[in-house]
């Protein structure tokens, strides 16, 4: 009988290419990386891949599976930990069936030992070159399987890629990259917050020793799951090295009745040579053509005001109005009345759960203000907290039962609020229901949804660990409130960047990177952001000259030259702005609108800096504009300024150079300030001998136009 599957298979895209080995008991990855040329078969890639091992050692190594496995010999971490009652643990699988079509491989492998299927799926976007994968277990026996671990396919690393770049972080200061040599032993990350969480951001980057923004090798890999996740890349003494993502599982959390499945998480990765900026391209490419909401993907992403650090909870009809009067004098095109506008919520400490219009403050609904924001040009939107609810609060008081527990442990409060357990259906129940009525009654284009506290206690009534259900749960929420109101846009918020990863952009449209507006902390912020996520997705505000996260005080022009290179807003009391700022801000609105369109859509390029220095740009696709960012943090080093390197131009291209920000940047003495604006020079001269920057103040940038001509 001819067998059911190729000893290989090949996909191909733009510029990778991915070959999966099928001549063992379970598929391998063979290559993934840079297209291979016709002339490479997979038997050549099979025959440069023979090894030797030291006398003593394992004659023939297990090879690191899509799902690794220990009774196969593989003595690192298995993709899948099972057991039937302690029993029926060791997973060894032949794979039973394989097929290829349209850039996507399907491989299906059985246990007859443990009875379990395993379905491996493999995707190369062909234009983008983004790889997706999953692994999908399937209990085939007859009783309950205990699921412990069931990652998403295990990427073998090449032994020359030994720097790791992960993400640490926390409140108001998410994104943070942390630069580690790959060393024998495991790179481990766990998040159990129930949430994406500030700290572990499920992303990383392995690359080799000389890669730089754009140059080099490296692997991106990035796990769509908004809940509890776990990363390892793992040196054997073998020298083998892999990369293992998947979601994390409490005790008991995972059981598959006969027949039931369980899919791990999408695993994203993207493969470079040519450095990290190209690497962001191609996860920016694939948000852009495959997970942005199609409704939204055309649309101009409109400037923001956002109330919250403007007044906090100190609404009143009249002052929203004025706030509203001054934003749409600055340019505001959607007005965002944050926390506070409900029952009982006069601070953080009640009314989470009473999702009903506060009537001391809006006697009359929130109709009135809505219409007053219509009547000047903007958008209504609104912030909840649906998952969240106050012990103070009417629906605590009615439902106390409601709350996710590890009973007999005491409730622990975190921001004075406890978690609902959205896996009962009478909480999805309500929560639609208010929802869908608040949607209902007004004209509300936007919801901010934020998710304050961490989930530590994620126990049901029943005493079961629901980690994996509540984040499902509250995915489903989102998706039927999506179809109830197919216009209404949301953001994931969860104090500042805590729910950002591609599983919750199925079914948000705009990210809130963090809940610091410090414009200089922003800049390291948006920079580990951006590894991931294009600009438009990035909420970005222009916030008070004394930063409320961080106490610094900085210029409005530094403010809002950082805010324009997102999804731009303002988060600032403008009643209590002077003039001159206020035009200032003015001004500014009126430079990002001009150049959102390539800001939004253009590509991304960081430039290596020096310390005290940040530098990136957004580059049209044709090459034919760009706009670029320098930003002189500290004193400067030297007694003259650095280079500053334009990348991503187009090499024989003549470019006009102009500096659009600040309007009217001052010098003492004679320098490019002077000479620049204006002059036409080649993209390669702007690449590979750069423009002279003049003395600048810490904490001060410049913004540079150039069209080619
Ligand atoms: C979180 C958000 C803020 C704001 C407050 C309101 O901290 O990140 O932007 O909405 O909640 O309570």
């Amino acid at each position: 009988m001819p067998s059911a599957f190729n000893p290989f298979y090949t996909l191909n895209s733009a510029n990778c290419s991915l070959v999966v080995d099928c001549r063992g008991n379970a598929p391998t990855i063979l290559h993934w990386g840079s297209r291979l040329t016709d002339a490479t078969s997979p038997e050549m890639l099979a025959l440069l891949a023979t090894r030797q091992e030291l006398q003593a050692c394992q004659t023939e190594e297990a090879p690191i599976a899509l799902s690794p496995e220990t009774a196969a010999g593989f003595t690192g971490s298995p993709g899948v930990q099972i057991h039937r009652n302690g029993r029926h643990w060791a997973v060894y699988t032949q794979i039973e069936s394989a097929r290829s079509s349209d850039n996507q491989i399907i491989i299906i492998s059985l246990c007859q030992g443990t009875e379990i299927q395993l379905t491996h799926c493999l995707q190369l976007d062909a234009d983008t070159n983004v790889l997706t994968a999953t692994t999908e277990i399937t209990n085939r026996g007859s009783s309950a399987l205990s699921v412990d671990r069931c990652d998403a396919p295990c990427i073998p690393l090449p032994m020359h890629y030994n720097k790791i770049l992960g993400f640490t972080g926390r409140w108001a200061n998410e994104f943070q990259l942390q630069s580690i040599d790959r060393v024998a032993g495991a790179y481990v990350r766990e998040n159990r917050s129930g949430r994406t969480s500030h700290d572990s951001f499920p992303g990383v980057i392995i690359h080799c020793e000389h890669t730089n923004e754009n140059l080099g090798a490296a692997y991106g890999l990035h796990l769509g799951w908004s809940g509890n996740h776990h990363m390892r890349i793992e040196e054997q003494s073998t020298g083998r090295a892999y990369a293992q993502l998947g979601e994390l599982f409490l005790p008991g959390e995972m059981s598959l009745e006969p027949g039931e499945s369980y899919c791990s998480p999408t695993l994203y990765g993207a493969s470079t040579d040519n450095g990290l900026s190209a690497l962001s391209g191609a996860f920016h490419g694939y948000i852009r053509s495959s997970l942005t909401d199609r409704r939204v993907v055309n649309k101009v992403k409109p400037v923001h005001f956002n109330t919250w650090e403007a007044v906090y909870f100190d609404l009143s009809f009249d002052r929203l109005c004025e706030l509203a009067d001054s934003a749409a004098e600055v340019g505001v095109e959607r007005f965002v009345l944050d926390d506070g506008w409900f029952k009982n919520r006069k601070s953080d400490s009640a009314g989470l759960g009473d999702w009903f219009v506060d009537e001391t403050v809006f006697p009359h609904g929130l109709g009135p203000l809505i219409d007053y924001v219509h009547d000047r040009k903007m958008e209504f939107g609104l912030w909840v907290e649906p998952e969240m609810v106050n012990p103070d609060s009417d629906l605590y008081r009615s439902h106390p039962d409601w709350v996710l527990n590890t009973d007999p442990a005491p409730l622990l409060l975190s921001r004075n609020q406890l978690v609902l357990d959205l896996t009962r259906v009478e909480v999805q129940t309500y929560l639609f229901e208010r929802l869908d009525a608040l949607l209902s009654d007004y004209a509300i284009g936007y919801l901010k949804w934020d998710m304050n506290r961490a989930i530590h206690q994620p126990g049901n009534q029943d005493g079961r660990a629901v980690s994996h259900y509540q984040t499902r749960a509250l995915y489903s929420l989102l998706e039927r409130i999506r179809a109830a109101h197919p216009t209404v846009e949301i953001e994931s918020c969860s104090s500042g960047g805590g729910r950002a990863d591609f599983g919750i952009l199925a079914f948000t449209d705009r990210i809130w990177t963090s809940d610091s507006n410090d414009a200089l902390d922003r800049l390291g912020i948006q920079k580990g952001f951006s590894l991931f996520f294009p600009p438009e997705l990035m909420g970005a505000h222009v916030g008070p000259s004394c930063c409320h996260a961080t106490g610094r005080v900085l210029s409005m022009e530094t403010r809002a030259g950082v805010a324009m290179f997102g999804h731009m807003g303002i988060e600032v009391n403008l009643l209590d702005m002077d003039d001159d700022q206020k035009d200032t801000l003015k001004t500014a609105v009126v430079l990002h609108k001009k150049h959102r369109q390539l800001l939004h859509s253009g590509k991304l390029m960081r430039l290596d800096t020096q310390r005290g220095e940040s530098g990136f740009g957004v580059v049209a696709i044709d090459g034919s504009e760009a706009l670029f960012s320098y930003a002189q943090l500290d004193s400067l080093l030297h007694s003259v300024g650095g280079r500053l390197r334009f990348v991503g131009l187009d090499k024989h291209g003549i470019y006009e150079v102009n500096i659009v920000w600040p309007l009217e940047p001052s010098s003492y003495s004679k320098s490019i300030l002077d000479v620049i604006n204006g002059s036409v020079i080649s993209g390669d001269a702007l690449a590979n001998v750069g423009l002279q920057l003049p003395i600048m103040l810490p904490t001060s940038l410049l913004i540079f136009h150039l069209r080619r001509c």
